[in-house]
């Protein structure tokens, strides 16, 4: 009797403060998963930055828990595909490998006097027009140029084709293949403010206008194809396809089967980002929102309308780390079932300025509303609903430059678990929520780039039909209230543009 080898898909999940490994059989359940923290460094106020070695030494370490947790070995791993944090910039020698300076986060603001010179020269619109982008220290480009302006020489070996460029997949899949694949995808291309959404290649304009030598980047590829084999040092002796790349983000809408035009999903990260499938052409935003491809695979295109929202879940955090009023997460949920205010205060968390739809860099957070009887509760409770507001806002302005109704909004991310924290977010924006049965969607998008890539699995239909049921919460607030509470964030957050300190 022949024996039916066990196949296996690998999918990494490198995101901003921790990487993740998870193995998924062919029903796109996950058979194991393993993750580790990655130390972000601050040298100064507003800059993040993370050293490259980290992130790699992270991904090995988590590659090898998973394999050695669920006992899946090399020659049972179909493909692997990795969804990665998007934008954050490395630049690294071609011969030796070594980065001349740590990775500079997207979080970073090093680069604004950069972003604020083009501003000056009244650049920001032609580079919306070509990238989809709005003027923001967020995206690569500036960050490249930081590097190359303040690393001796580099310009000069950029030029002469001794340095390369990556975000993070080009970092992985280089150092995966040992150095033979120098590649990335559309869609992570489309978050470095030098590729061209229109014409989907690197645009020599914004290339000149960042004064970046061309021969730096990646070549472009789709989401979802072979791009290189593992090298046997580098993966247990085995050699295995790298067959999927995609922005997280992106990711996390293909793991929610995310694949028809209008469908929405918001992931509750540390950071929250909407996006919305736009179909076959890419939404010019007149409310700031980012134009970006969500896929290439399977022969098309597909393009999103993008709404990035900077502190979600690292509000949460912030109440545990930096406020210590709470010791886990789950205690959020109870402490805001148990305030009992008339949810008349607002926390703005613009710990880094504002974020879409307002881009205001110079915003700094605020609390309002607080009396004599304000307690924990109310604040806890003030922070779980900032996450709401901040999302409406984003859904509004989609509503406006879509026409969309967006009556449902997909949700997934660690947040998500917060049974208070969807339920409100129905309540304040009118809409259903319905939450991924598994909250983690970005790996599992990254397994079905690479399974499709190598005919593990055979169409986008064949994916549809893995689709598992989570939880749905549905709008239980009376209009009035509704429209009220939200009349007070919106003030809340106009007295933050206003206080500059
Ligand atoms: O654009 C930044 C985004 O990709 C970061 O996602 O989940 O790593 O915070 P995350």
């Amino acid at each position: 009797m022949a024996i039916i080898k066990p196949e296996y898909i690998l999918a990494v999940d490198q995101g901003t403060t921790a990487s993740r490994a998870k193995i998924f059989n062919k029903n796109g359940r996950r058979v194991t998963e393993t993750e580790t923290d990655i130390p972000q460094i601050f040298p100064q106020s507003g800059w993040v930055e993370e050293n490259p070695h980290d992130i790699w030494h992270s991904v090995q370490s988590v590659i090898a828990s998973a394999m050695i947790n669920s006992g899946v070995r090399p020659d049972e791993i179909q493909a692997i595909g990795i969804a990665n944090q998007r934008e954050t910039a490395i630049v690294w020698d071609r011969a030796t490998g070594q980065p001349i300076y740590n990775a500079i986060v997207w979080q970073s603001t090093q680069s604004s006097d950069i972003i604020e010179a083009l501003r000056t020269a009244g650049h920001e619109d032609m580079i919306q027009a070509k990238t989809g982008l709005p003027l923001s220290t967020v995206f690569s480009a500036s960050k490249i140029r930081w590097i190359l302006n303040h690393v001796e020489g580099a310009q000069a070996r950029a030029e002469a084709g001794e340095l390369l460029f990556g975000t993070v997949d080009t970092w992985l899949t280089w150092k995966l293949t040992g150095g033979a694949a120098f590649v990335t995808d559309y869609t992570n291309a489309s978050r470095t403010m030098l590729f061209n959404i229109n014409d989907l290649a690197w645009d020599d304009d914004l290339l000149a206008l960042f004064n970046i030598p061309a021969v730096m980047l990646p070549e472009i590829k789709t989401s979802s194809e072979v791009y290189g084999t593992t090298e046997a040092y580098q993966f247990f002796g085995g050699q295995v396809p790298i067959a999927g790349l995609a922005g997280d983000q992106q990711a996390a809408m293909i793991g929610q089967m995310g694949f028809d035009e209008g469908f929405t999903k918001n992931t509750y990260g540390a950071g929250s980002f909407i996006l919305m499938n736009t179909g076959d052409h890419p939404v010019k935003s007149t409310h700031k929102l980012i134009a970006t491809v969500a896929y290439a695979m399977q022969g098309e295109i597909k393009y999103a309308l993008e709404g990035s929202i900077f502190v979600a879940g690292s509000a949460i955090q912030w109440l545990h780390d930096g406020l210590h009023m709470i010791s886990t997460e789950p205690e959020t949920k109870v402490a805001a079932t148990n305030s009992t205010n008339d949810d008349e205060v607002y926390f703005v968390p613009a710990f880094s300025g504002l974020s879409a739809p307002y881009w205001d860099a110079d915003a700094r957070g605020a609390v309002f509303g607080i009396t004599r009887g304000t307690n924990r509760d109310d604040f806890i409770k003030a922070t779980l609903q900032s996450i709401a507001y901040q999302t409406r806002d984003v859904i509004e302005t989609m509503r406006a430059d879509t026409g969309y109704d967006i009556a449902i909004m997909n949700a997934d991310g660690s947040a998500s678990r917060n049974a208070y924290l969807m339920q409100f977010q129905a309540d304040i924006l009118d809409a259903e929520i319905r939450r991924a049965a598994d909250e983690e969607t970005t790996a599992l998008g990254a397994a079905f780039l690479a399974g499709l890539a190598v005919g593990y699995w055979d169409s986008i239909d064949q994916i549809r039909e893995m689709t598992v049921d989570g939880r749905d919460f549905n709008p239980d607030m009376a209009p009035e209230r509704r429209e009220t509470l939200y009349h007070g964030w919106q003030q809340a957050v106009k007295a933050t543009q206003v206080f500059k300190p």
